[in-house]
Formats: structure tokens, sequence, C-alpha cells
């Protein structure tokens, strides 16, 4: 843990600290940061530079320096922000206003300074501890910021303009699919999936009980019947023992959910569609870059539906996709996310189509962000190994079963199962700290307004009742991780 340091301590003393406290890389981190270059800007430092730098660490925040190294103060992007807004930002920091820094051990700030006695940055501290943490947070660093600002200012704001194709194209490639068709939000994207497939009122489409509850919406959007099924205990999703038995004359399709970023079973359950007839649509929503029998998953269906809200590993904000491997339901998706219109005929429209299109401005960010997934993927499975050693301490606290060698998980947000009596004093507890847990979705089947769908789902219910997902984003350090394993501790002991 950090170690106070003398104002007049030297880099060597530390380096020696740093490497005790499992020297900072991004997230994980120690709460000593010797790389401090990441939060340093120089007067003459343009404002754009260090919003970038403020955007890159994560954290908001730098300190402006010398040539000599010798602190001026802190800029914010909170600051930088309502310098903005009010017009009064300057082009570099040579104005910018001077607030005396604190050094560490007064200080509550989630970033403060390490001095010499001169007055020279040495090292910066970084402690999540000490601010509000949310479940999850986007990162977002220069290059969608870079991609923003560059669409704001060609003015190609709306559905037009170049970043949706290139960005359908960045997705499909990610997924290993021929065709991306960028939509609103993923709710969309599997109404327009659904639609496509040509269900509607008298097919039965089979959902899992444990899901979002967008999943058997799009369904009865479409005024079809959903049936829902119980999922596999390992899975967490559904599996052809559980979608067999709810088959019938009238099951046209079946929706598998990559719950939490665990594929599906989709061999089996693909064979099973291919001899049942049935189609599908997978909901890849939480599973960007699972893999399943060595495909990712979005590859296996029909057409597979992709969320880029907030929490996503890849995120436009709202965003969603379908990808297929199909021209035919790529053109039929593309149309009716676009009223219905013939591309190529203004106002001829040949179906009842919605407006479900992206902007230009979100598939900017979506494009950038297809490109660092494989490092957001990264980040969050050190994480959640970080989570596993510390919280392992807990025999009542369960990390998500291991699946078979043919599958390969992502880490959306990091899941546990915990004792259910206690769940909701640990969410309590956890926020009067300061920390927002989140329990599992809410199983389907105990909702009144699902009540006619309702079937007997016990696996289901036994997740629901114990599931916690634990924040997982840039915002989490060590500090964080010792935080929640002591509300673990107090709850639980
Ligand atoms: C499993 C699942 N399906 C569908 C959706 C809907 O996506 P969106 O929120 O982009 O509409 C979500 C959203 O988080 C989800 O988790």
């Amino acid at each position: 843990m950090y170690r106070s340091v003398s104002p007049a301590a030297d880099a060597s003393a530390l380096v020696e600290t740093s490497l005790e406290l499992d020297a900072v890389d991004g997230v994980g981190a120690g709460s000593l940061v010797i790389d401090r270059d990441r939060f340093v800007c120089k007067r003459s430092d343009s404002l754009l530079s260090a919003i970038e730098k403020c955007l890159d660490n994560g954290t908001g925040d730098c300190f402006i320096v010398d040539d000599e190294d010798i602190v001026f103060g802190r800029v914010t992007l909170e600051e930088i922000a309502g310098a903005i807004l009010s017009g009064t930002a300057p082009a570099d920091l040579m104005t910018w206003p001077m607030t005396p820094v604190s050094s560490p051990e007064t200080t509550r700030e989630c970033v403060s300074p390490l001095l010499d006695a001169t007055g020279r940055l040495i090292a910066v501290r970084v402690d999540r501890g000490s601010e509000f943490v949310q479940v999850s947070r986007p990162h977002l660093g220069h290059r969608e910021f870079r991609a923003v600002l560059a669409t704001f200012l060609s003015s190609w704001i709306s559905s037009r303009g170049p970043h949706i194709a290139e960005f359908e194209e960045a997705f499909a490639a990610f997924v290993g699919t021929r065709h991306g068709v960028a939509v609103t939000s993923g709710t969309a994207a599997l109404h327009l999936a659904l639609l496509a497939l040509g269900i509607g009122p008298g097919d039965e489409v089979i959902v899992p009980d444990l899901t979002f509850a967008a999943t058997i919406n799009a369904v009865c959007y479409c005024g079809a019947t959903p049936v829902i099924v119980d999922v596999d205990p390992v899975r967490w999703t559904m599996s052809p023992e559980t979608i067999e038995p709810a088959l019938s004359v009238r099951t046209k399709a079946i929706i598998p959910v990559h719950l939490y970023g665990r594929p599906a079973a989709m061999t089996p359950i693909t064979q099973l569609a291919q001899r049942r007839g049935l189609l599908i649509v997978e909901d890849c929503a939480e599973a960007h870059g699972a893999r399943h029998d060595g495909r990712n998953v979005g590859q296996f269906g029909d057409v597979a539906c992709f969320s880029f809200y907030g929490n996503k590993p890849v995120t436009t904000g709202e965003g969603g996709m379908c990808v297929t491997n199909s021209d035919t339901l790529a053109t039929k998706v593309r149309r009716l996310r676009s009223h219905g219109m013939l591309p190529d005929r203004w106002y001829w429209h040949e179906a009842i189509g919605f407006n479900y299109r992206m902007t230009n401005l979100q598939a900017a960010i979506g494009r950038e962000q297809v490109a660092t997934i494989g490092e957001t993927l990264k980040r969050n499975d050190r994480l959640q190994q970080k989570y596993r050693k510390r919280l392992g301490e807990f025999p009542c606290v369960r990390f998500p079963p291991p699946l078979g060698a043919d599958d390969e998980p992502i880490t959306w947000l990091v899941c546990v199962q915990v004792p259910a009596p206690s769940r909701e004093a640990i969410i309590a507890t956890a926020r009067e700290r300061d920390i927002e847990l989140r329990p599992f979705f809410t199983p389907l089947t105990s909702m009144p307004i699902y009540r006619e769908f309702w079937r007997d789902c016990p696996q289901s219910a036994g997740l629901a009742a114990t599931g916690l997902n634990l924040p997982t984003s840039d915002a989490v350090d060590d500090k964080v991780i010792e935080k929640i394993a002591g509300v673990f501790r107090d709850v639980l002991t």
C-alpha cells in the first residue's frame, strides 16, 4: 500500500516503493505512479493536448509544470469543460489559473502530486479509493475525442457521413461476418433482426429467463409470442436441454443470449436449430469478442445483435449493430432501419420501416473503440484476476464456473455470486462507501408484465438472487478492490 514519501524523497526511493506497489501500468495499479509523464503538461501545451492527456490517463486530471518540472497547478477536465462552455477557454495553459496543489498526505483527491523540496514533481499518486466508483464507465481517450471533434467540425452529425460505413466494416471484421448494419441500440438491432427474418404474429420465439428485458421485448414488438426457458447453471444461458422441451410447431426462432460475456453452446444449439428448422438470432449485447468452438459469437446465428450502450466493451453511447453473412438479410435490415426506403429512389417506401439509424458522430466513436477493444478486454480480464485473488478469502463468494476448453468468455462486468440473504446488505454497505455494485438481471418470470409467458425457471431464479456485478473500468485500482473486500468482510463475516 501507499507508503508516505517525505518531501525530499528522491526518485530511487520512489522506484523501490512503486515496485512494492505493483507499479502502475493501466488498471489494477497500486496507488503510486512513477510514470508521471502521463500526468504532466507544460505551460506552453495547448488546451487540446491537456484534454487528451487527462482523457488518456483515465483520471481527468493533469499537473502543469514549467521547464524545471516545478508544479504550477492542476488542470481538470471538469474545469476545462466549464471554460469551454463559458467561452473563456484559452488556447494554451500559459494563462490557465494556477491553483496550489496539495500533497497526498493532506488531500483526499484521487490524483495528487509528490514533490521534492524544491517543488519539482517526482511522482503522482493515484488513489481511486477516494472517489465514487460506478459499476461501469467507458474509456474515452484521445482517439475518440479527435474523432468526435473532427466529425463535429465536418457538420456531418446525423446519419449520413463516412464513419457509419467505416464502423460497420470494422466491427463486422472484428466479429468475422460479411455485413454489419449500425442502428440506434441493441434493442433496435434485435427488433430489426426478427423482422428481417419474418417473425410475426403466430410465431413463437424462445428466449432465456435470465437476460435484460430487451431480448423479450423485441419479440413482443413483432407481435410474436415469447417462450421463456430456464438457463444452464454453468453457462448461465439457454442450452439445447432447456430449449428442446419448449419447442412447438409454432416455434420459429431462438435467441441465445451470451450472458455476462459467457458464450452459449452455439455448436449444439445450431445443430438443434438445423434439425428443427429454426432461425437463430444471437443476442451478443454483452459478449463482444467472446468465442465458442473456435469462432466468435455473432458468427453462428442467421443474424447477431450487439449493443454499444455506455457500459459495453465497444460503446457509442447508445447504439447497436446487426451482423450477418447473408446479403439478403443485411439489405432488409438496412432498409428497415431507414423507414423502409429504397436507397436508390428518393422517398419511395417498400416496407413500414423505422428510424433506427446511428449518427455519424456515434459511429466515429465506435470506429475508434473497435480499434482498442483488445486492450479493453485485456484490462477487464486483469481486473477479474485481481478480484479473484483478493476476494478468494471469502468461501461463500463464488466466481463464475469455468467453461469448457472450446469456450473463451470475455469479462464484460466482473460477476460474483454471494449468499442471497446478504446481497442487499452488501450493495447498501458498498453504496455508503461510494461504490456501486449491481444485482444480476431480474428473471423475466418474476415480473408481472411478462406473466402470460411465465414458466418454472429454478436455475435462473437461483442465479438472479445471488449474482452481483462488481465495478469494471479504468476507475478500479487496488484501493477500490480493497474497499470492496472490506465491504464483503464487514457484511459476510
Ligand atoms: C442481453 C442484452 N440484450 C439486449 C440489450 C439491449 O441493448 P441496448 O441497451 O443497446 O438497447 C442489452 C443491453 O444492455 C442486453 O444486456
